[in-house]
C-alpha cells in the first residue's frame, strides 16, 4: 500500500474515532457516575448486535458566535441512523449528553429529521432517546426552528409510523413536546424528568418549593399526570422495554401487526374463570387475573399501569395475533369510568386503530363517577373522548361483558351500537340502565313502606333487568358464553373480523372533543 493511501485510511479511522468519542473520557465519567449509559451505549442495548448503522457521524454545528468555531465535535450531541429490533428496521436518534449536554443545534436538528423523514419514507418506526439541556443557547432562534421542525414531523408521521420516546436525562421547556407528540414515551427512575418550567421558574412565579423529582420525576408523569406509560428502573430496563413494545406495533399504518408462530392451545379452556367474577356486585376481582387466563402464554404489556388504575390498557396476543386490549378493572374504584380513565382508553384505543391491531375490551363497569370533581373538570367532554374512539376506531372490535354494563358506560365501551364486530356476555352479565338499588329507589321513591318490599322489589328488577338475555333477545349482545370458553370464543371473533372493510365517509378529519 503507498503511504498516500495509508495516509487517508489513518485520517478515516482518526475521525472516526473522534466521532465515537463523544464528549470525551470526563464527561462519560460523568455521566456514569450518573447511573446513565452513553448514547452509544444505549443503542447497543436496544438494537440487534451489530445491526446499527449510522449516518452523519461526522456532522458538525454551523455556529459562530460565542467562539463556538473553535469547539466543533463531530456528531454535534446527537447519534442517528437506523437499525434492527427482532430483524426488523427501526429508525433511531440518541441525543448525547457528553456533548453541548445533548443539546439541539440546527445541525444536529437536522439529523434528527433525517431519520424522521427516511422512517416515513420507508415505513420504519423512530425511536427518540432523549437526554437533553434543551435549546442549545448559542444558536438561539436557529435551535428553536429546529425544535418547531421536529414538531412538525411528529405531527406528519402520527399515525404513519409509531413513534416512541425514552426520557433518559433531562427533558425541559418546549423540548419536552417532540415527545409528548409521540405515541408511547418511557421514563426512567431517579434519573430523568420532564417539565415545561423548571423549580426555580415556579418557585418565582408561584411561591411553591418542589423538587426537580416531584415536580417531573418517573413515577410523577406515570402515577399524576398521565404523560409518560412506562415507568424503566435503569436504562437498560428501558431499552428492554421498548424491544418487548415494538414486537407488538406493525413498522407502519399499511402493515399488519407482526404475529407470531403460537404454541398455547387456541381451544384451552380455563376453569378458574368459571369462578373469577364473584356473584355478589359489589366484591372486586382483579382483571389481569382474566386477561392473564385468556391470551397467549398468560403474556401481557400493561400500558400505563401506574395511571388511572380503573381501566386497564395493554399489549397481548391471541393465536399469535397482537391485540390491544381495554378492560375495566374492577378491583381499583370498582371499574368505574373517569376523566383520568377516559383518557387513557381512548388515546390508547385511538392507537391501535391507527396500527391495524384489533381491539378485545372486557367490561365490568358501575357507570361513569359522579361528583363535582368530575363534573368541573368536564367528564362530559372527556368521557365523550372514549366513544368517539371506539366508534370511529374501523379495526376489528370485540367485545366481552363480564358482569356490570351499566348506563352511558355500556353504550361507551364498544357497545354493538357503536360498531363492535362480536358482542359476548358472560351468563353473569348485567345489562341495564343502572344498578338495581339505585334504580328501585328512583322507581319507587314514594311507594316503598318496609325493608321487606324494597328487598323484593330489588330482587325483581335483578331478575328482569341485572342479566344478559334481555340484551340477547334484542340482538344487542351476539352470543352469551361460559366464562371457561373466552380465549377460543375470541380467538375465532378475530379469525371471523380478520377481513373487515369499513369505509367512512370522506373528509378531512374529524373532530374529536379535545
Ligand atoms: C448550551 C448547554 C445547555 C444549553 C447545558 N449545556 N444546557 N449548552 N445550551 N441549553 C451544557 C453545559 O454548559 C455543559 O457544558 C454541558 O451542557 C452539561 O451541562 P451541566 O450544566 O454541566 O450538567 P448538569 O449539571 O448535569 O445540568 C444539566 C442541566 C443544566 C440541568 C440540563 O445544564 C441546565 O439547566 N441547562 C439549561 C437548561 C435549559 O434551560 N434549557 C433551555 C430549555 S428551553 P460543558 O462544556 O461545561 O460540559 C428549551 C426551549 C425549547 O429548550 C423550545 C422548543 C420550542
Amino acid at each position: 500500500m503507498s503511504s498516500s493511501l495509508e495516509k487517508k485510511f489513518e485520517t478515516f479511522e482518526k475521525r472516526m474515532k473522534a466521532a465515537e468519542k463523544g464528549g470525551g473520557e470526563e464527561r462519560i465519567e460523568k455521566q456514569h457516575a450518573s447511573n446513565k449509559k452513553t448514547a452509544r451505549e444505549r443503542i447497543e442495548r436496544l438494537l440487534d448486535p451489530g445491526s446499527f448503522v449510522e449516518l452523519d457521524k461526522l456532522v458538525i454545528h454551523r455556529a459562530r458566535d460565542f467562539n463556538m468555531e473553535k469547539n466543533l465535535i463531530p456528531g454535534d450531541g446527537v447519534v442517528s441512523g437506523h437499525g434492527k429490533i427482532d430483524g426488523r428496521l427501526v429508525y433511531i436518534f440518541a441525543q448525547d449528553f457528553t456533548v453541548f449536554g445533548g443539546t439541539l443545534s440546527r445541525a444536529n436538528a437536522d439529523k434528527v429529521i433525517k431519520v424522521m423523514e427516511l422512517a416515513m419514507k420507508m415505513g420504519a418506526p423512530v425511536i427518540g432517546l432523549n437526554d437533553s439541556g434543551g435549546a442549545r443557547i448559542q444558536e438561539g432562534v436557529q435551535s428553536l426552528a429546529g425544535y418547531a421542525d421536529i414538531f412538525h414531523l411528529n405531527v406528519k408521521s402520527s399515525g404513519v409510523v409509531p413513534q416512541i420516546s425514552a426520557i433518559l436525562g433531562p427533558c425541559a421547556g418546549g423540548a419536552v413536546y417532540s415527545p409528548a407528540l409521540t405515541d408511547f414515551i418511557f421514563m426512567v427512575k431517579k434519573t430523568s424528568y420532564m417539565f415545561v418550567t423548571g423549580p426555580d421558574v415556579i418557585k418565582t412565579v408561584t411561591h411553591e418549593d418542589v423538587t426537580k423529582n416531584e415536580l417531573g420525576g418517573a413515577m410523577t408523569h406515570n402515577t399524576k399526570s398521565g404523560v409518560a406509560h412506562f415507568a424503566a428502573e435503569d436504562d437498560v430496563q428501558c431499552m428492554m422495554m421498548i424491544r418487548e413494545l415494538i414486537s407488538y406495533l406493525p413498522s407502519n399504518n399499511m402493515e399488519d401487526p407482526p404475529v407470531k408462530i403460537c404454541t398455547d392451545d387456541i381451544n384451552r379452556e380455563e376453569e378458574k374463570l368459571q369462578t373469577l367474577i364473584p356473584d355478589d356486585p359489589n366484591k372486586p376481582y382483579d382483571i389481569t387475573d382474566l386477561v392473564g387466563a385468556v391470551v397467549d402464554d398468560g403474556a401481557f404489556l400493561e400500558v400505563q399501569p401506574h395511571y388511572a388504575k380503573n381501566i386497564f390498557i395493554g399489549f397481548a396476543r391471541l393465536a399469535g395475533q397482537p391485540v390491544g386490549i381495554v378492560a375495566n378493572q374492577p378491583a381499583h374504584l370498582a371499574g368505574v369510568l373517569d376523566i383520568n380513565s377516559s383518557i387513557k382508553g381512548a388515546r390508547f384505543v385511538r392507537f391501535c386503530d391507527a396500527f391495524n391491531i384489533p381491539l378485545v375490551t372486557f367490561e365490568d363497569v358501575p357507570g361513569f363517577l359522579p361528583g363535582t370533581l368530575q363534573e368541573f373538570g368536564g367528564i362530559i367532554k372527556h368521557g365523550a373522548k372514549l366513544l368517539y374512539a371506539f366508534s370511529e376506531a374501523t379495526v376489528p372490535k370485540i367485545t366481552v361483558i363480564t358482569r356490570k354494563a351499566y348506563g352511558g358506560a355500556y353504550c361507551v365501551m364498544s357497545s354493538k351500537h357503536i360498531g363492535a364486530d362480536m358482542n359476548f356476555a358472560y351468563p353473569t352479565g348485567e345489562i341495564a340502565v343502572m344498578g338495581s338499588e339505585g334504580a328501585v329507589n328512583i322507581l319507587y321513591r314514594h311507594k316503598i313502606s318496609s325493608d321487606k318490599d324494597r328487598t323484593k322489589l330489588i330482587d325483581e328488577y335483578k331478575e328482569t333487568f341485572a342479566n344478559p338475555y334481555k340484551a340477547a333477545e334484542l340482538g344487542y349482545i351476539d352470543e352469551i358464553i361460559m366464562p371457561r370458553q373466552t380465549r377460543a370464543k375470541l380467538i375465532q371473533a378475530l379469525e371471523m373480523t380478520q377481513n373487515k372493510t369499513e369505509i367512512k365517509p370522506p373528509k378531512k378529519h374529524g373532530n374529536i372533543p379535545l
